[in-house]
């Protein structure tokens, strides 16, 4: 007889989140999940034997030296900062500390990361969600937000992504402002900021300095190159910071996380780091140079982050090709504002370059299937 009937009725209806490694496991060129496609430590040698040589009891809940590396790196005190098995943990924690099942929701503008609906349903929490404009460049449509949190007293918390995954494009600091002054007293306002290193827009982190109902979420995953390593931090006021701890796990980083990330994160690391910042822009700048003024691509939103959106014809048959290449692309069939789309993360010069070839058959075997 089947269990199923004695689990949640909505996790057993819950379409599960589709990451872009159960999407296509780990071969070929991967240019599907926003990665860099360069470790920082990949001569770091194996993590430092204390680690090692004290496996056998358990690590630090809070590592206070992770703790102040990561209060430095994003500009605010010790006490701000909950270090979390990525962003992805932030997210989950938020949810389940601010939103009752079957009472509150969260408020979202999709398209946007996947998770914050994934959280969302594992709490039993309501979704609003907010699309974003797809005639404006999928921009945040702020007066509905402003709205939303006028209206529905049951959002308990606002993400916001910036720059937003898969649109790229940022959020206006004033329009930042106003939600965190209308959701004041109301929801906490969640500020994404997994991409803030690659844009040129300065981190909103030290807002949190300001508003006690803002959480910003920050990651080694994407511009540290270290996706692997599952760090990421919540930076917030000390209130929101101890809500968040009283439901974490007991030791949610392994020890050798702890010493690869403190690694990561010493002095001579971070002029390593804006190299590969600046190697990714120009990467980026290639792989933009190679998709303009190709015939089946309708659009392209280049974004602030390390990765392009576009529009093609025949986008699922394009994706196809790839993968029949080698090369895994992310497409979004399922995201009604984004048929048609395609997103590529930005990759070294010989995945590009790989990526070039393959687009300039697919431009001669699609002017074969059209004719
Ligand atoms: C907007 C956004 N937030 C969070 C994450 C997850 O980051 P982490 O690896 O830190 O859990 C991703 C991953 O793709 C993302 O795109």
């Amino acid at each position: 007889m089947s269990i199923l009937p004695l689990a949640r009725p909505e996790i057993v209806a819950m379409k599960p989140y589709s990451s872009a490694r159960t999407e296509a496991p780990g071969r070929g060129i991967l240019l599907n999940a926003n990665e860099s496609p360069w470790s920082l430590l990949s001569d770091a040698g194996p993590a430092d034997s204390t680690a090692v040589s004290e496996l056998n009891r358990y690590p630090d809940p809070q590592p206070f030296k992770l703790v102040s590396a990561l209060a430095k790196l994003y500009g605010v005190s010790e006490q701000r900062v909950l270090v979390t098995r990525g962003s992805d943990e932030g997210i989950d924690l938020l949810t389940r500390v601010f939103c009752r099942a079957g009472k509150d929701a969260i408020a979202q503008c999709p398209p946007n990361f996947g998770m914050y609906r994934i959280a969302a349903q594992t709490q039993g929490a309501a979704i609003v969600s907010i699309p974003r404009q797809a005639d404006n460049d999928f921009r945040m449509d702020g007066d509905q937000l402003l709205a939303a949190l006028e209206m529905d007293p049951r959002i308990k918390l606002l993400f916001l992504t910036s720059p937003n995954n898969p649109s790229g494009d940022l959020i206006d600091r004033g329009l930042l402002l106003d939600l965190l002054e209308a959701a004041n007293g109301k929801a906490i306002v969640v500020l994404d900021e997994a991409y803030a290193e690659f844009s040129r827009q300065p981190s909103a982190s030290e807002l949190v300095n300001r508003y006690e109902n803002l959480v910003v979420l920050r990651t080694l995953s994407k511009a540290w190159g270290a996706a692997g390593l599952r760090c990421g931090a919540a930076l917030a006021q000390e209130e929101i910071i101890s809500l968040l701890r009283r439901i974490i796990a007991p030791y949610p980083l392994a020890s050798p996380v702890i010493s690869l990330a403190l690694h990561m994160l010493s002095d001579d690391m971070s002029g390593r780091q804006q190299q590969m910042l600046e190697d990714m822009q120009e990467n980026k700048g290639y792989l933009l140079k190679l998709l303009t003024g190709r015939s089946f691509i309708q659009n392209i939103w280049p974004g602030e982050a390390n990765f392009v959106l576009f529009r093609a014809r025949k986008a699922e048959e394009l994706l196809s090709f790839c993968a029949e290449q080698g090369i895994v692309l992310r497409g979004f069939s399922s995201e009604p504002l984004l048929q048609g789309c395609i997103r590529i993360s930005v990759g070294s010069k010989d995945e590009l370059s790989a990526l070039k070839t393959v687009l300039d058959e697919w431009e001669i075997k699609l002017r074969g299937i059209l004719s």
